[in-house]
């Protein structure tokens, strides 16, 4: 329950223009992911650009637990040593992942598979979040439920069975952590295990698991959608691992910029893996100026300067398909909208309900307490902009939800009035470097 009884309230003010040239830290999906692969790997997986927040350090504790040995050593640059699919410990106490849904769900995944009993807890945060949609793919595989909080949540305990069924699984949500969790879990089961996605999400696991040498094939499937087969019980093999600047955390100073008159910055290497760029796609249907300095590859994803300048914004519809391309940028985008001219429309936003937050509410009352007119309709956000000003003055309550929190001090920057957030510790769960960064471009958060 870190945090909870220690709110840490944050302010930020109108700040002159912004500018300089910043690198975002490394992507908390693929952060995760490389613990958890360095993990299930023969051999010692070289890992640089880590992103060193809390959720994902709390994804290399569990890796230790389950038998990895872990060394950090220097800024962004770990090793993983891995025990190989098959080879897990049964850890000796409780796992306990935090405020991190994406740890938590994924090493679900790779557990429930395993012959082992794990226990799963977490922050009051993690405690609400809906677990049944990892929990009813690993039954179909054979794991057993021995105990869990109403509605499927943590604490709970799975027992995984001695060998993990494959199965063919549609995800019922578009989510890339039940994706991942099934895939995971099918790595420790014979034959193959297929998930079926409707809707496209961030595509980090597949890849993964082709760089560690798994066969694993995807194909289009309807729309929208991906059908990804894996081929179980394959032996891993430590492969490096660099991870690119997270767009998410990108998201922040880039939405400053748009929003504090005047500025023109340059975020360096942000990956722009086409599942995960919604929000430039939006943005630039806004009008937002944002261009493209220099492009490049690092670790198998395409990166990208950008330059940032301010300018005015138009309110756009924001289709439902678009979400899983920038499902954690809405926060951000609303404000966005707040400064724009027009109505923004966001649609189809049924997921962020259940993220750290109620965000969906989150958003609503933060937009609110700044002066914004705005509402929910069914699954859409409904935002009016100010035609570039928006009165602030107020408090946005963050409810241990760091982008809520980023969100609402972007927003203070180029308020009337300074915005307050009640609790900005839980930014050090994804960019524990973000104020210090944004004040380095000349914002005022303090
Ligand atoms: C993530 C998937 C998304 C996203 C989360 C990270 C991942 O969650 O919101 O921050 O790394 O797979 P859902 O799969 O629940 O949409």
């Amino acid at each position: 329950m870190a945090h909870a009884q220690h709110p840490t309230p944050v302010t930020a003010r109108a700040s002159g223009p912004l500018s300089g040239r910043v690198r975002v830290p490394g992507d908390k999906s693929i952060s995760h992911r490389a613990m958890i692969f360095g993990l299930l790997a023969i051999g010692e997986t070289k890992v640089t650009g880590l992103l060193e927040g809390e959720d994902v350090l709390r994804t290399a504790d569990a890796a230790r637990a389950l038998g990895a040995i872990v060394h950090h050593d220097g800024p962004g640059a770990w090793r993983v040593q891995g025990v190989g699919v098959g080879g897990l410990r049964e850890p000796a106490g409780l796992l306990d992942f935090g405020n991190a849904g994406t740890g938590s769900r994924l090493m679900m995944g790779v557990c429930g598979a395993h012959p082992i009993t794990t226990t799963f807890d977490g922050d009051a945060s993690l405690r609400k979040r809906p677990m049944r949609r990892i929990l009813d793919p690993l039954e179909l595989m054979g794991a057993t439920i021995l105990s869990q909080e109403e509605g499927g949540r943590v604490p709970l305990t799975i027992r995984g069975p001695k060998e993990a069924l494959p199965i063919t699984y549609r995800t019922p949500v578009a989510s890339a952590q039940i994706k991942s969790a099934v895939l995971l879990a099918g790595l420790a089961a014979p034959g193959e295990t297929t998930v079926i996605e409707t809707e496209a999400t961030r595509d980090h696991t597949e890849k993964m698991l082709a760089h560690f040498g798994a066969e694993v094939r995807v194909t289009p499937e309807g729309a929208h959608g991906r059908r990804i087969v894996l081929k179980g019980q394959p032996e891993l093999q430590a492969a490096p691992i660099v991870v690119p600047a997270d767009p998410s955390s990108a998201a922040f100073p880039l939405v400053a910029a748009l929003i504090v008159p005047g500025s023109d910055i340059l975020i360096e290497s942000v990956m722009t893996n086409p599942l995960r760029s919604g929000l430039l796609t939006t943005l630039r249907e806004m009008g937002a100026d944002i261009t493209v300095e220099s492009e490049a590859n690092e670790g198998g994803e395409t990166v990208a300067t950008l330059r940032v300048r301010a300018g005015a914004l138009k309110g756009v519809e924001v289709p439902p398909e678009r979400a899983p391309s920038m499902i954690d940028e809405y926060p951000v985008l609303a404000v966005a909208a707040s400064f724009a001219t027009g109505t923004t429309r966001m649609q189809g936003l049924q997921e962020l309900r259940v993220k750290e937050s109620d965000r969906l509410a989150a958003v609503e009352a933060g937009l609110k307490a700044a002066g914004v007119t705005c509402r929910i309709e069914g699954d859409d956000l409904v935002v009016e902009g100010g035609n570039g000003t928006v009165a602030g003055g107020g408090t946005a309550a963050t409810h241990l939800d760091h982008r809520i929190a980023m969100s609402f001090l972007v927003m203070g920057l180029a308020t009337q009035k300074p915005m307050q957030v009640d609790d900005g510790a839980m930014i050090a769960t994804s960019f524990p470097t973000f104020i210090g960064l944004m004040n380095g471009l000349g914002a005022e958060i303090a």
